[in-house]
């Protein structure tokens, strides 16, 4: 559609009230109704997102010569990375805008280390379980890799059938920790021990696991092994702008060592330009997302973070427990901040529907047709209202409420 631009300019206080008039008909996330898309650590939070992103937000992290402030940040923000993922001396990452960013750098890196170092030559392949993200398809989809998605055992990637469907063309086998369709840790382990047996590239997609898994495990919980501890384990992905509560536009990404990752940096001089060393896709980088994820972090400290995500995983028990209550089935047994439920009895995109006329906007799982919650600490505060509205849905689409269902 063809728009032309306004002939004159308007003040600045008529566009901003225009602006916020747009986003009356946006989901409700402020108030803890959304579930998906928004990671929300409260007010305060956000504040320091956005000051530390204003802070920053002309400067360019392709300049680091130029912002030496940017590449400190960077250094410090990739440290804190790879020390809560338990990363050896020596390992190495950068920032990304995204876990697509993180995980289409992680697959160029492993496609080259292929073709250089391995010197594999012809078609290519890249192995996951069925409930890996799309990023990789879409990363695969740009470097023409055929990807080969093996089926899920209990949820969960089977490392027998990702065996199977490796061979020498193989450039990356991977995991999640967790998926996002069930909010699931794939036995990492297993994959680790199938990637040093075969000499393989195991690639842990920790893009919504990265910056909860360590807190909650010092919150006392029982995780299983996902990281670098493992020594199968080459490249990790972790979204910032995710639980790590940073401002959107931030990952992560790893590698065991410097010599891996200098596959995923291009550098280019054959233009007038001069050279060009671009450490992942993007050409300028945002210093404001940067900034924004350096202030988040260091204002929440060790402390902080696990004082959030143990309102998430509180969040998510409660959930769990009602929803049970209600005749749901919990699909596996989630540990983090994602929980899936269904009941065969009961169309669950139906319900879906039903709960965004009470002005809840959520996830659905497909397979089998789910409910999906990727929830932040907000939902400790609405739990209780989400299971009084899910049982009002149930009793609208059909299903009526369980016996002990005493939400509403
Ligand atoms: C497990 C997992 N990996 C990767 C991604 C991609 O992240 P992004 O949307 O930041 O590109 C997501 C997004 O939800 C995800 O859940």
């Amino acid at each position: 559609m063809r728009l032309p631009l306004p002939a004159a300019g308007s003040p600045w206080p008529e566009l901003k009230a225009r602006m916020l008039g747009l986003a009356s008909g946006d989901v409700r996330w402020r108030d803890g109704k959304t579930a998906v898309y928004v990671f929300n650590a409260g007010p305060e939070v956000e504040q320091v997102q956005k000051e530390a992103y204003a802070l920053f937000m002309s400067e360019n992290g392709l300049g680091p010569a130029a912002f030496p402030s940017l590449k400190r940040m960077e250094e410090e923000v990739v440290g804190f990375g790879l020390s809560l993922l338990q990363a050896p001396e020596g390992a190495a990452g950068a920032i990304t805008s995204g876990g697509t960013d993180s995980i289409t750098m992680a697959v160029k890196a492993a496609r080259d280390y292929a073709r250089k170092a391995k010197k594999v030559a012809g078609p290519l392949n890249l192995v996951l379980p069925r409930s890996a993200h799309p990023a990789f398809d879409k990363a695969c989809a740009l470097m023409e890799i055929e990807v080969r998605r093996t089926p899920l055992v209990d949820y969960l990637a089977d490392p027998a059938a990702m065996a199977a469907a490796a061979d020498a063309a193989t450039v990356m086998i991977a995991g999640s920790a967790p998926n996002f369709p069930y909010g699931l840790i794939d036995p990492i382990a297993a994959l680790s021990d199938l990637a040093l047996d075969r000499d393989l590239w195991l690639h842990v997609d920790a893009c919504v696991g990265g910056y909860i898994a360590p807190f909650v495990r010092m919150n006392g919980v029982d995780l299983p092994p996902f990281d670098f501890e493992l020594p199968g384990v080459r490249s990790m992905s972790a979204d910032l702008h995710k639980y790590g509560y940073c401002a959107k536009g931030a990952s992560t990404v790893f590698f065991r060592s410097a010599e891996l990752q200098a596959f995923m940096v291009f550098d280019f001089r054959d233009w007038p330009g001069g050279r060009m060393v671009t450490p992942t896709l993007a050409g300028t980088r945002p210093g404001g997302a940067i900034s924004a994820a350096w202030a988040v972090m260091n204002f929440l400290g060790v402390e902080g973070y696990r004082a959030k995500q143990a309102l998430v995983t509180e969040a998510r028990a409660r959930i769990e427990a009602g929803v049970t209550a209600l005749g749901f089935s919990v699909l596996g047994a989630p540990r983090l901040g994602i929980v899936a439920f269904t009941r065969p009895d009961v169309d669950c995109v139906a319900l879906w529907s039903k709960l965004r006329e009470r002005g809840w906007f959520t996830g659905v799982t497909t397979e089998p047709k789910s409910l999906h919650l990727m929830l932040s600490p907000i939902h400790a505060e609405v739990a209780q209202t989400y299971l009084a509205d899910l049982a009002w849905a149930l009793g609208a689409v059909g299903g009526a409420p369980g016996e002990e269902a005493r939400y509403a």
